[in-house]
């Protein structure tokens, strides 16, 4: 048998091929970071594995790590809702996070974190090749764009992520963050502009 792969380099040579299964199966086991050594367990994603949207999160709470789906709490039905308003379902969509593990004390992913969990995150964007991935948050969108920008600055327009082995790039959109919106529900009509933004680029036909 070999190792589990230890470091994101490693992870990514080993991650680039694998089917969705053995995916599920890497990550369910990971020990990339020593986010593994506290969790209740991985949380990979839910939804439709051949979605044409995909929403990356930042990472799983405590309720995500007790039940091992993401956005579950508050935020996850502030996030139905919302998907609800575009008439999308949590089944027609499918939902993961840059971290598949809980952070201590809900902090942000730190950069290592990060890039420890990013080829676990990248393949399997690349499996479901959605034609558009929705980034909620300054963490999701920073992260999975890999800038610094401020969120205020990211949305509003179509960013790119490149799919390592497909050598594909596919359209990101960028709003607030579920968790936000509950805090700053002055926010919402410009999340709504987001979410109709994302409606019509959804409607284009794939390329
Ligand atoms: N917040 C996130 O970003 N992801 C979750 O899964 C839950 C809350």
């Amino acid at each position: 048998m070999q190792p589990a792969p230890q470091t994101p380099d490693q992870c990514e040579a080993s991650t680039e091929q694998i089917g969705w299964e053995a995916l599920r199966a890497r990550v369910a086991t990971c020990t990339a970071c020593e986010l593994s050594r506290s969790r209740t367990q991985t949380v990979f994603g839910v939804g439709d594995p051949g979605a044409r949207l995909v929403i990356v999160g930042e990472a799983p709470g405590a309720e995500e790590d007790r039940q091992g789906e993401p956005f579950v709490g508050p935020a996850g039905r502030l996030l139905d809702e919302m998907l609800r308003a575009i008439g999308l379902s949590r089944e027609q969509v499918y939902i993961c996070n840059i971290l598949k593990c809980l952070t201590h004390n809900n902090a942000d992913p730190t950069p290592a974190q990060a890039a420890a969990c990013r080829p676990l995150l990248a393949r399997q964007i690349a499996l479901i090749n959605p034609q558009l991935i929705l980034a909620v948050g300054r963490v999701a969108a920073q992260n999975l764009l890999q800038v610094t920008t401020p969120l205020s600055r990211l949305r509003g327009q179509i960013h790119h992520f490149a799919t390592v082995d497909r050598g594909a790039s596919l359209p990101v959109w960028v709003t607030y963050h579920p968790a936000y919106l509950l805090r700053s529900p002055q926010e919402k009509a410009r999340a709504w502009e987001d979410l109709k933004a994302v409606r019509g680029l959804l409607k284009r036909p794939s390329p």
